[in-house]
């Protein structure tokens, strides 16, 4: 599938696992990677050139931290201005039909935050709903997300390194059509669904 993956961070330089994982993106070959804030550091979306982007590739990642459970503001802003009725959905608008989407995330709490019983209340999936059907809305295949809890206590830990092989091969499998979308679409989570996913979750 081609693949684009779109980076959301305000701050990259202060960044200690979404700069990483976009570098990463961006030594795979085959893989399209965008800054959004540094395409757009005053918010000026060229529409236009982001349909032309979204058109052209068949996957659509969103590679962000959560912020206020939700996505960081350019990328709200992204979704305002570029899925425009009549291009991503309503009668006409069939330009993102079957895309395969999912959101990259990376979470300041630990995992059990993100569960019914836990201090969120709920899985991350379930907080990132109105991702799941805005991409339903244009008829999107959505996948579940791809997250990383605990992220400021990630590289001090030494899990850093593990996720950035797990995005890699994660990326690979979605580039090369051997990710069995299926399964991906039901899961709470991605983490687990690659070979290198699989051998980490073991090793715990
Ligand atoms: C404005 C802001 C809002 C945040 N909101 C949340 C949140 O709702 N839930 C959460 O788990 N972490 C939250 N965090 C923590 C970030 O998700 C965390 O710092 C980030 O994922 C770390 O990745 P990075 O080093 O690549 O920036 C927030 C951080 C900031 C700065």
């Amino acid at each position: 599938m081609r693949t684009l993956v779109y980076l959301a961070h305000p701050r990259p330089d202060r960044s200690e696992i979404n700069a990483p994982m976009f570098e990463a993106a961006r030594g795979i070959e085959g893989i399209t990677c965008v800054d959004l804030y540094g395409e757009y550091p005053s918010f000026e979306m060229n529409v236009d050139r982001e349909q032309q982007r979204i058109t052209e590739h068949d996957a659509i990642v969103f590679l962000h931290p959560l912020y206020w459970y939700s996505v960081p503001a350019l990328l709200r802003e992204w979704q305002d201005l570029v899925l425009e009725h009549g291009f991503a959905y309503g009668h006409s608008g069939h330009a993102l039909d079957g895309k395969v989407t999912f959101n990259a995330v990376t979470c300041g709490a630990a995992a059990e935050a993100y569960t019914p019983e836990g201090a969120n209340g709920a899985h991350l999936r379930t907080l990132l709903m109105p991702f799941e059907k805005t991409a339903d809305l244009c008829r999107m295949r959505y996948l579940a997300p791809f997250a990383l809890f605990g992220a400021g206590r990630a590289v001090e830990e030494g899990r850093d390194k593990s996720h950035l092989a797990e995005w890699r091969s994660l990326l690979k499998a979605l580039r090369d059509d051997t990710l069995d979308i299926t399964a991906a679409r039901a899961a709470l989570s991605l983490n687990g669904f690659t070979a290198a996913g699989a051998a980490k979750l073991e090793a715990v």
